[in-house]
């Protein structure tokens, strides 16, 4: 738990732990499915994510060694330290899940406690476990004994509005083994829809002796600083906010940065492009790729019509060009982005060569 301070008094560089992992800043990249890719997770790193997450990995896939699933696993040597969230609702299975997530190089195991989905949610993972608080803990349990990594955990309050499961559950969690625990204070009924309710983090800071991560409408440096501040959390977590815009992380860690130029946005959004093309293959990226376009240029960055356009096309290369011609001087950017960035060949590829090929 962190004393409670001014938010003028946060320093979101202070390098702080989950056990013995360190990180660097007080910012957490949100783990988000169909956007943490690992093009995601290596962007938010270089704008001063202290740690990045996956998106949600179904333990039932890695069990079957489902080709798609295991991509998931795909570690790059520069992403740590890096948390692979793992979701499902069998202790043993959860258990061999971790295992495989520890081998694949992960410096934590988050769990989903939080999924409000329904594909999820009626197979008796994601947030059902909230009130589910016996199997939750087994599966917490189970997890934290079969690997030496922390096992950290991410929820939301509870299903109902109002509901105040996660002070309940989240003590329990750590008495059989989770090292760190992630709130997101919004019920899974309301999906995204209200606000998150911070007065519930303070409350389950005091609760517990571990670290607790501040989920939710984190979305500049002073939100950032005021919900430190309020609730005593170790660290804040941005989800939406850095769809499409890695600038905000920079913003929040440093006051006065300000925008992006064009020229910025565009090379960013090809190196994400070229990355992403290489990580999921050529068919995969492309219908992944089109919501980038629009969050990249959107924010007033370039017009409506351009974004629209780009939308339409489904050969990349035309898509770049198209890219700098509207900023011709991204072309410089983006050489001096790709010579500062280790290639691929450089960082670790830990699993079998057939889990690269699945795209
Ligand atoms: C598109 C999308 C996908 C998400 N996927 C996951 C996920 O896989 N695992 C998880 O724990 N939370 C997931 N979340 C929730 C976020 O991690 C975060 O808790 C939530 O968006 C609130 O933070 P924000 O206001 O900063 O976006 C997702 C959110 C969005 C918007």
């Amino acid at each position: 738990m962190q004393a409670k301070r001014e938010p003028s008094q946060v320093d979101l560089h202070e390098p702080w732990r989950i056990r013995d992992v360190e990180i660097p800043t007080r910012l957490v990249l949100a783990p988000m499915a169909g956007v943490s890719v690992q093009a995601f997770r290596r962007q938010g790193r270089r704008y001063g994510a202290g740690l990045v997450c996956s998106e949600m990995v179904s333990c039932a896939g890695l069990h079957h060694g489902n080709e798609r699933t295991l991509g998931y696993l795909r570690i790059a040597g520069d992403e740590h330290p890096l948390a692979v969230q793992i979701f499902g609702s069998e202790p043993a299975v959860m258990a061999e899940a971790a295992r495989m997530v520890a081998d694949a190089g992960a410096d934590i195991v988050d769990i989903n406690f939080g999924c409000p989905v329904r594909k999820v949610t009626k197979t008796g993972a994601g947030a059902t476990l909230l009130e589910d608080p016996g199997r939750a803990c087994a599966i917490v349990a189970a997890v934290a004994s079969a690997v030496d990594l922390p096992v950290s955990v991410k929820m939301r309050r509870g299903l109902e509005d109002g509901s105040r499961a996660c002070l309940a559950v989240g003590p329990r969690l750590v008495e059989v083994g989770a090292a760190s625990l992630t709130l997101h204070p919004r019920s899974a009924k309301q999906m995204y829809t209200g606000t998150a309710d911070h007065a519930l983090t303070a409350e389950l800071v005091e609760l517990v002796d571990v670290p607790i991560i501040a989920s939710g409408d984190v979305t500049s440096r002073a939100r950032a600083q005021a919900v430190l501040a309020a609730t005593g959390a170790s660290a804040v977590m941005i989800g939406r906010a850095a769809q499409g815009n890695p600038w905000v992380l920079r913003e929040i860690l440093e006051e006065g940065t300000g925008e992006p130029s064009r020229e910025e946005v565009v090379a960013e959004l090809v190196l994400f492009m070229r990355e992403t093309v290489r990580e999921l293959g050529d068919r995969k990226a492309n219908g992944f790729l089109k919501k980038f376009y629009g969050w990249y240029l959107g924010r007033g960055r370039f017009p409506r019509a351009f974004k629209a356009e780009l939308t339409q096309l489904d050969d990349f290369v035309e898509v770049e060009c198209r890219l700098f011609a509207a900023a011709p001087g991204a072309r410089f950017v983006l050489a001096r982005l790709e010579e500062e960035q280790p290639t691929a060949d450089e960082v670790t590829l830990d699993l079998p060569i057939s889990i690269y090929g699945g795209g």
